[in-house]
């Protein structure tokens, strides 16, 4: 077992009790409890090009079969535009995959959305590459006022490693149209610790995002899932990835860089600049998840939807949910759910708490706080408590096992010819 591994396996026998499974089981079409929901996703799964390295849920963009899936979308709103009748909708978060691949029929999902609800934010990500002057109008169209862009690295060298099929100069090209937009804020994601990457390397690229005025850097370090061509191929296998030392060394100069940049520090992995609202489409609280692979989240389920494509068009035909697996929320786990995401987040807002649980944060957790302030992990003021630099990068380590052992073990499951019946996440039952 692992180091990690042991830690988690730790922490989840104090933290959670006899009742308290982690345990996916097959979707049969029961009823979601959808009511508190106010955030949604949707995800489009395609993308003209394969990166090698990533993870996420997508296929190669073939026309046809998107005009499929565009037209399934449509019929998966339909099904939730009941509960979401008249009400106010936080944020719509598009992801991907290329959204953007999909303009048209997104333009009339986010129409037909703002006839049922209200869509206070849509937030959109995209690549250089897809970048002209129709797609900005289409995404002023659709009112996109928070707006990631997948930079990757502003060094060729990188961008080549990465099988970006762009240039410096497409960036720039792309930067410069969105910058027409009426956003609240554009992010820029940046991978680091990359196979050879210098620390001065990282520097330029931080210095370049930095001038581009974007509102928001988000920089991931390269992960390797075992999944993504970066984990199977012959061709990669044999790179050597920064070790552990280094990437703490990257990750810290980045923190420290960006900082005295003015930037805060709002998750994990990205920095804001000014006082505008954050592009984040992980940490929503309760989110209807719409498109394959896409998770639910109602507080006291967690659903995913299916990742097959040619499954996901049939059973919205159909008229049904097309998820996958779910897995019921217990009370402790719901707490611990949004801890998770909030030191994702770096702080700990101890009202929030209260006001989502009805309970005092210090009195539940109070011991935990008071070890983690021992170790120097985290410091506690009057209304929250936020982790410290060093805090930060042990809890992302441990975040990462956790998503990556997690992620790796669902998409398994689920894309297997015979999906098993469960799939069970932590080993305590
Ligand atoms: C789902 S992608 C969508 C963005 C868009 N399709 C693009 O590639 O520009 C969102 C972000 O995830 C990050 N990402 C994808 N795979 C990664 C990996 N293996 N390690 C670290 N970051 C990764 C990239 O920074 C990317 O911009
Ligand atoms: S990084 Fe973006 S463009 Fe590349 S495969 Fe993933 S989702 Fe598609």
């Amino acid at each position: 077992m692992s180091i990690p591994e042991i830690y988690k396996q730790w922490f989840l026998k104090l933290l959670l009790g006899p009742g308290d499974t982690m345990t996916f089981r097959k979707y049969r079409d029961e009823p979601l409890d959808l009511e508190g929901i106010d955030n949604i996703y949707i995800h489009v799964p395609f993308c003209r090009n394969k990166c090698p390295y990533c993870p996420y849920f997508k296929e190669l963009y073939y026309e046809q079969q998107a005009g499929f899936f565009g037209d399934s979308l449509l019929r998966e709103i339909e099904l939730h535009t009941g509960w979401l009748n008249g009400k106010e909708i936080q944020s719509l978060y598009v992801g991907g995959g290329t959204p953007t691949l999909l303009n048209t029929y997104l333009i009339r999902a986010i129409d037909r959305l703002r006839v049922v609800c209200t869509l206070q934010n849509v937030a959109i990500e995209t690549t250089p590459t897809e970048i002209n002057n129709r797609v900005t109008v289409e995404l002023g169209r659709m009112g996109c006022n928070l707006i990631s862009l997948g930079v990757q690295d502003f060094n060729p060298k990188y961008l080549d490693f990465l099988g970006r099929k762009y240039t410096v100069a497409d960036v720039f090209r792309a930067i410069d149209k969105l910058e027409q937009l009426h956003y609240r804020n554009f992010n820029i994601d940046l991978i680091f610790a990359m196979p050879g990457q210098t620390l001065e390397e990282l520097d330029r690229t931080l210095q370049i995002a930095v001038d581009t005025g974007a509102n928001q850097l988000t920089l991931y370090p390269l992960f390797t899932f075992p999944y993504s061509v970066t984990g199977l191929s012959r061709e990669l296998s044999h790179v050597v990835m920064p070790d552990g030392k280094t990437r703490k060394q990257m990750y810290y100069h980045i923190r420290d860089t960006l900082t005295a940049k003015g930037y805060k520090q709002v998750s994990v992995w990205s920095f804001l600049k000014g006082n505008t609202l954050k592009y984040s489409s992980v940490t929503r609280d309760k989110y209807l998840g719409l498109g394959p692979s896409a998770g639910t989240y109602t507080g006291k389920q967690f659903l995913f939807n299916t990742f097959n494509i040619t499954e996901y068009i049939p059973i919205t035909i159909r008229g049904q949910i097309p998820g996958s697996y779910i897995m019921d929320v217990s009370p402790r786990l719901e707490r611990l759910f949004w801890i998770y995401w909030r030191l994702y987040e770096t702080k700990i807002p101890l009202n929030s708490y209260k006001t989502r649980f009805g309970s005092d944060f210090m009195k539940d957790y109070g011991k935990w706080i008071q070890i983690m302030e021992q170790l120097g992990y985290a410091l506690r003021t009057e209304d929250q408590i936020e982790l410290t630099k060093k805090g930060i990068h042990r809890i992302h380590l441990l975040q990462n096992h956790f998503a990556l052992e997690y992620i790796n073990r669902i998409w398994t499951a689920s894309t297997m010819e015979h999906p098993p019946e469960e799939i069970r996440l932590s080993a305590l039952h």
